[in-house]
């Protein structure tokens, strides 16, 4: 697809969506050109689906707000559409921009697992840059989707990898690459193999030095491994908070915060929440594998907003500081926000965050009086403390 030629964005305006509820900021956008080559790629196989309610055999992954599943319900008059995103408040943000839309019945919402691909004829995928995502997907597509599935994927050059086909080589024996658009690049996949189990996911492996488990989806944070931030903060466990029977672990990821959390306290319950999907069911494989499912909840939720204000003992996080793949530190300014609504007077919030970053500044303001507990050469790990009324700027 040449760069003059013609897009959808004429029939669809994309500049009507919105990343609300996510952070929204001048940098940072609803659609991208990926979205678009890919919708103009898959235009004569939509068209050929067939319009009409029901038609249900087009399946949407990794849309980041929307941006696929509504243009491709505007352009094609689609219905039942089925659509997996990781991300919660993705999710919502898609919810919302279609119910301004006129089109929140165009869609269904669904974990990513087989029935969502169960008989699909197109599917159309916003590629992830992680390969482990791509082999989980590829897997299931390939073991559910009707025979004669066609893929029609795309990303940011950037982020795309020889190593992306290699993976879609091993459930599929026909992998292209398209010619590249606006930085953006369509791989046209199709004819499953239908080989070998279902899915192979989660993964687990087993980490000697924790004495656990980590298991994960392949869009989970850190894999099965154990992030080095988080390898840091856990060597503070035994300074947190005593006093407290709940504790929170803010962005679960693989739950190792959690599941380390709850072996040194067998009578902590911890509530674990993250907003990504595979996070949370990996937090829930996670706690299973090492037996602590009675001790911890898994909670999908953005930034504790299903949590009660004041309710909280101890919260730990390591936040993230990348948006997708713009750096921000929005994200971790809403989730000490969150935490500083949801902690009770007293409450704690442990956090780690790598060392240039300098949060402690603004964890005093937003959370509470906070004190460095540990540094090394990559990491600081803080305390703040809530107390009663508007946060105080301390040391
Ligand atoms: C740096 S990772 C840490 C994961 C895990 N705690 C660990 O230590 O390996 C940050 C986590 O925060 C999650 N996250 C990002 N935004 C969030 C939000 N708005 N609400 C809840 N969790 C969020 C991400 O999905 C990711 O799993």
């Amino acid at each position: 697809m040449e760069d003059n030629n013609s897009t959808c964005g004429p029939d669809f305006d994309f500049g009507q969506l919105r990343r609300f509820p996510d952070i929204e900021a001048a940098n940072l956008f609803a659609h991208d050109a990926t979205d678009e080559l890919i919708l103009n790629e898959a235009a004569a196989a939509l068209a050929r689906t067939g319009s009409g309610p029901g038609n249900g055999v087009v399946v949407v992954v990794g849309d980041r707000y929307g941006a696929l599943t509504l243009a491709a319900a505007t352009l094609h008059g689609l219905r039942g559409l089925r659509v997996h995103q990781d991300g919660l408040s993705g999710e919502r943000a898609l919810a919302a921009n279609a119910a301004r839309l006129d089109l929140a019945g165009a869609y269904t919402s669904g974990p990513l697992d087989g029935s969502l691909f169960a008989g699909a004829r197109v599917v159309l995928w916003q590629l992830p840059r992680s390969l482990e995502e791509v082999a989980e997907v590829a897997e299931l597509i390939s073991a559910h989707a009707d025979p004669d599935v066609q893929i029609f994927a795309g990303g940011r050059i950037k982020h795309m990898t020889v190593a992306m086909n290699t993976v879609l080589s091993r459930h599929f024996s026909s992998v292209t690459a398209g010619r590249a658009w606006r930085k953006s690049r369509p791989l046209f996949v199709s004819v499953p193999l239908k080989e070998g189990p279902a899915s192979s996911f989660p993964r687990c492996e087993f980490h000697e030095e924790l004495g656990l488990w980590l298991c994960a989806h392949g869009a989970t944070f850190g894999g099965t491994k154990v992030d080095v931030g988080t390898r840091f903060l856990l060597e503070y466990i035994p300074a947190m908070r005593q006093d407290t029977e709940t504790a929170i672990d803010l962005g679960a990821g693989n739950g190792t915060i959690a599941s380390a959390l709850a072996k040194a306290r067998p009578g902590l319950h911890i509530s674990a929440t993250d907003q990504s999907a595979a996070a949370v069911a990996s937090t829930l494989a996670t706690a299973k594998a090492n037996g602590l499912q009675d001790q911890i909840e898994v909670i999908r939720d953005d930034a504790l907003s299903s949590f009660p204000a004041g309710s909280a003992g101890l919260i730990v996080l390591n936040p993230p500081f990348h948006v997708g793949a713009t750096v921000h530190a929005g994200i971790a300014l809403k989730l000490f926000a969150a935490a500083a609504r949801v902690l009770a007077p007293g409450g704690e919030l442990w956090c780690v965050y790598n060392r240039h970053l300098d949060y402690k500044q603004v964890l005093s303001k937003i959370v509470g009086p906070t004190r460095v507990e540990g540094r090394n050469s990559k990491f600081t790990v803080t305390v703040s403390t809530r107390v009663a009324g508007p946060a105080a700027e301390t040391d």
